[in-house]
């Protein structure tokens, strides 16, 4: 049976496909505990009940659905749920839908996993809400201190702490999880390409190689609030001007290192008035590079020019690091068996962080990826054709039998 629907995706996810729908952005803003991403993690433990998986909640918000007793070596599969705001439909989710559609494949033709075998959603991938990406795999693998999480806001003011009290969780229990990470013997993420390569390899489907280096800092911009009439061009301390200087030599640093992106996605002005010289300003650097040392000094040249720049106009930046994640190359035995698994298809190299980047310090993991015929991601334009998805759920379907 081909799980078509009338929006022509695969049946889970056009089941989902209104939730979190941004009339304002376009596309889905599904941020961490918010009522949509609450909504995907209720459809999530009922699809997955309905194929006979017993789902748990490890103590960092991380979703497990077992096929068979929990026990440790699992081979692990999944993805996350929350998006960026204003996010495509398949970062993310086509990678549970995935997982739940083999599953349900593997037990239509009574296949019997031959070792422990879980779904897991992982919790706050983006970053989005909380400012931090991979939270929850990088809590449960002890790669981030909880105090830090704990005291982490969100842009209403709300602890990470109280909206995890919200959700249900024990703020104090958050944190490094032994038992559950022993429980990965692997873990594999299939995931919507987020560029042009599999356009451009004339192919649906591709393991991925490595992650680039990458980490998010915070640029603090301080100047003189002033009033927009009275104050003359001359002299004036504005720090959305030195923050807009930077922005353009961000961009110029980035082009002259081979491999190095640098984006300023988000900006916040205060006190934000039409007539009225901002006084503060806080942009956010997202940095990544081919290796760490690449990383870290287009991080340093961008930091010293923005000192400059800052100066320059009268005003003064603190720049400080949110989160770093060192440039991962995807654990070779494992490839190998997906490569020999599926016959040989390509090997991408990744531009984007994944759960499956940070859980590599635990256990071997591996992605595969699916075409994306726009070659855009984090906005409304990504898409999988039904093919292309259909394509991954064979190659995922074919891995696990190999697998388990
Ligand atoms: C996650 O999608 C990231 O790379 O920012
Ligand atoms: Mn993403
Ligand atoms: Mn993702």
């Amino acid at each position: 049976m081909r799980p078509i629907t009338a929006h022509g995706m695969l049946a889970g996810l056009d089941e989902i496909a209104d939730v979190g729908r941004d009339r304002l952005r376009g596309g889905f803003s599904r941020s961490i505990w918010s009522t949509s991403e609450l909504q995907l993690r209720i459809w999530f433990v009922e699809r997955a009940e309905r194929l006979g998986l017993d789902v748990e909640a490890d103590r960092n918000g991380n979703l497990w659905a077992w096929w068979g007793p929990p026990g440790d070596g699992a081979v692990v599969t999944g993805s996350h749920l929350d998006s960026v705001p204003g996010g495509g439909p398949f970062d993310g989710p086509l990678g549970v839908v995935s997982a739940l559609e083999a599953v349900a494949r593997l037990q239509r033709s009574g296949f019997i996993p031959g070792r422990p075998f879980a779904v897991a959603v992982f919790a706050e991938e983006e970053g989005s809400r909380f400012g931090v990406a991979c939270l929850g795999s990088r809590m449960m693998s002890g790669t981030i201190d909880p105090d830090r999480v704990r005291a982490l806001t969100d842009a209403a003011g709300v602890t990470f702490a109280d909206a995890a009290r919200d959700a249900g969780l024990n703020p104090a229990h958050l944190g490094a999880d032994p038992e559950t990470a022993a429980r990965i013997g692997l873990f594999l993420e299939l995931h919507i390409e987020q560029g042009r390569g599999l356009i451009d390899l004339d192919s649906p489907v591709a393991v991925a190689s490595s992650i680039l280096a990458h980490g998010r800092w915070r640029l603090a911009f301080r100047g003189q609030g002033n009033h927009a009439g009275a104050t003359a061009m001359q002299g004036r301390q504005d720090p959305l001007v030195a923050a807009a200087r930077a922005v353009t030599a961000i961009r110029d640093t980035a082009l002259s290192i081979a491999g190095s992106r640098a984006t300023v996605g988000r900006i916040e002005v205060t006190p934000g008035g039409t007539n009225v010289i901002p006084s503060s300003v806080t942009s956010w650097l997202d940095a990544r590079g081919e290796t760490a040392k690449d990383t870290r000094l287009l991080v340093a040249e961008i930091a010293r020019l923005s000192d400059g720049l800052a100066a320059e106009e009268g005003c003064s930046v603190v720049v400080t690091e949110e989160s770093w994640s060192d440039a991962v190359s995807f654990d070779a035995r494992l490839l190998e068996r997906l490569s020999s698994a599926l016959g040989g298809v390509p090997a991408l190299a990744s531009g984007a962080g994944h759960d499956a980047g940070v859980l590599s310090s635990v256990a071997p993991t591996a992605m595969l990826f699916v075409r994306n015929p726009t070659g855009i991601s984090h906005a409304p334009e990504e898409w999988a054709e039904l093919e292309d998805t259909l394509a991954g759920i064979d190659a995922l379907e074919t891995v696990l039998r190999s697998l388990l």
